[in-house]
């Protein structure tokens, strides 16, 4: 029988993040989340991760985070990967919900395509947490965590502006040309990766300083169904022979390392990467190993590290406090509209990585030196 004042420990290799989640919380918002959830009933509760692929390293590591996380705290857990298939994520959640959890975290494949299952949730009395993805078009998601996502797509863009030495946007300069890249239309954090990127850029587009040569400048033409590395790399394929011949491409908005892979090798696979023809600036997203190797190579230039163990301690805490009636701790209460209500969010902060300071990943222990080398 778990104690319903048992803490969660903090992880060991997490002494720096951990710092950095203390700090964050101390000047975050202490705020009650409203679960519609009424505690008490916390004596063997399984809590269902609902994770969308395992795919991509981070949803692996998400997964098996928060699993351990919450054993730790006392809870089982039925951890499951819906393959990106919408159908999939939605008869796990059922069936979580019909062996009875008592929380539900859920990373969706589709952000609105959960409404009618997490009803079912709500009519079990079943608190829920939107795990990184936010949960639209439903009151039945009770909290957010997740990080500061339109600051990762300014992360990215104005790596972009400090490489190519744009300076202030101003016009008369000379003229550098990038093409860009969005997340899944169906997934939410796209569209604040992409606003905040766009924030960033469009001073740039206005003064001609950066010309997206292909013409390609809407999220509906950027965006990368599931975040596939392959249907990017197809895409670059295309722009470059359609729209680049003597011209070269000097930067890639790219929103995560998947499709900053796949962007890669089209380029590769035009003539660049070489010492008379240099990849261009390639953004990225989640510090995943390949990327930082690639990285570290030259090839890929930036990624944006989100530390999942700290986002997996933020949903046990979330959940834990939800599930034994104490305060859930957020830190945004206005900025994650799903439509039908604002979910209380907490949010972290992203970070940006490029050659100069992948140490930073070893010294957090995010990777061992081994990996890296
Ligand atoms: C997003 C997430 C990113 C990246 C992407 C592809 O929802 O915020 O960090 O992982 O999915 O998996």
């Amino acid at each position: 029988m778990r104690t319903p004042t048992r803490r969660v420990p903090v992880p060991v290799a997490a002494t720096v993040a951990g710092l950095l989640v203390l700090s964050l919380a101390a000047c975050g918002q202490e705020a009650l989340g409203g679960s519609r959830y009424k505690p008490g009933k916390s004596d063997g509760v399984t809590v269902g991760l609902a994770m969308p692929t395992k795919s991509s390293e981070r949803w692996i590591a998400d997964g098996e985070n928060m699993a351990e996380r919450f054993r730790e705290a006392g809870y089982a857990t039925d951890l499951q990967y819906g393959d990106d298939k919408v159908e999939n994520q939605v008869a796990q959640i059922e069936s979580m919900i019909t062996k009875g959890v008592g929380l539900l975290v859920v990373a969706a494949i589709d952000g609105s395509a959960l409404s009618d299952v997490l009803e079912q949730a709500d009519d079990a009395g079943i608190p829920v947490i939107a795990y990184d993805r936010l949960i639209m078009g439903t009151g039945s998601v009770d909290y957010y965590a997740s990080f500061d996502n339109e600051r990762v797509g300014r992360l990215q863009a104005q790596y972009i502006v400090d490489a190519l030495e744009l300076g202030d946007p101003a016009p008369g300069g000379s003229s550098r040309n990038i093409e860009l890249f969005a997340g899944s239309p169906d997934d939410n954090n796209t569209k604040y990766f992409w606003n905040g990127a766009m924030q960033v850029l469009k001073p740039y587009f206005d003064s001609r300083q950066l010309t997206v040569r292909s013409g390609q400048t809407t999220l509906a033409k950027a965006a990368t169904l599931r975040w596939s590395g392959e249907t990017a790399q197809k895409r670059m394929d295309d722009v470059v022979t359609r729209s680049y011949g003597q011209e070269r491409i000097d930067a890639v908005l790219s929103p995560y390392d998947g499709i900053s892979i796949g962007i890669i090798s089209a380029l590769q696979s035009a003539g660049y990467g070489t010492a008379a023809q240099p990849l261009p600036v390639v953004t990225g997203q989640d510090a995943e190993l390949a990327s930082v190797k690639s990285i570290i190579r030259g090839e890929q230039t930036q990624t944006v590290f989100k530390d999942t163990r700290r986002l997996a301690e933020q949903a046990v805490q979330m959940g834990d406090a939800a599930l034994t009636g104490k305060k859930v701790r957020v830190n945004n209460t206005t900025d994650y509209d799903n439509g039908v209500k604002t979910v209380p969010s907490y949010l972290l902060d992203p970070v940006s990585i490029d050659r100069k300071n992948t140490r930073l990943l070893v010294d957090q222990g995010y990777f061992t030196e081994d990996q890296l080398s």
